[in-house]
């Protein structure tokens, strides 16, 4: 979808505003604070949550519909909305703690590319989260994009988990009012000891 479909989407009525996903929420919880950016942020749910939280983020989205959202809601001020293309968007090599993407769907070989650069993107000991629909959903769940080829898999992950020293990469299942969708997880963190801070 372009951004002008994902605009009109935004307009017609408000998405995922109401906090958290629940899994991004529980890996976060115990996370110190740091610097992160919410790729994809839409809505900024997580970006409002984590700012709520003391982390200093950057939440980029090339729907400033989506954007504009989230810039209207409580504790918005904390969050530095930047309206891009995370295909041509960068942040400064080494310089984050958490990069976030949730349910950002491109096509494989994009994918693959953008999360490669998003790794070193981090500090070490910096963590990836990338959560969204597995392709199994297609088959076996609800909801979500119907296009094989911009769905995740624990195999489509795999070389960037390779960048990675890896906590979590597999199939998580997801309730829904619909019934239960099957999501992709990595879950890692960028090799190397993490600097102290003072
Ligand atoms: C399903 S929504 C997820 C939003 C948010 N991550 C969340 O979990 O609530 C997908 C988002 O990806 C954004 N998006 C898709 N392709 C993009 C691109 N190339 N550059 C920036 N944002 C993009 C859309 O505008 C949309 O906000």
């Amino acid at each position: 979808m372009r951004a002008e479909d994902w605009d009109r989407r935004y307009a017609e009525r408000a998405q995922w505003s109401d906090g958290p996903n629940a899994l991004v929420g529980d890996l976060l919880t115990d996370v110190a604070a740091g610097s992160a950016v919410d790729l994809a942020a839409g809505e900024g749910r997580h970006a409002l949550w984590l700012a709520g939280r003391g982390w200093r983020v950057t939440a980029v989205d090339f729907s400033g519909v989506g954007l504009d959202r989230g810039r209207s809601r409580p504790g918005a001020d904390r969050v530095a909305w930047v309206t891009a293309d995370v295909r041509t968007w960068a942040a400064a090599p080494a310089s984050l703690d958490l990069v976030l993407v949730a349910y950002l769907h491109l096509p494989a070989a994009e994918t693959a590319g953008l999360l490669a650069r998003a790794v070193d993107w981090l500090r070490p000991g910096g963590r990836l989260l990338v959560l969204g629909h597995d392709l199994a959903n297609l088959t076996e769940g609800v909801g979500g994009p119907q296009d094989p080829d911009i769905l995740h898999s624990v195999g489509r992950l795999a070389p960037v988990a390779r960048l990675l020293d890896v906590d979590r990469l597999e199939q998580v299942r997801r309730r829904t009012a619909a019934g239960t969708a099957v999501d992709t997880l990595l879950w890692g963190r960028r090799p190397g000891r993490a600097a102290r801070t003072a």
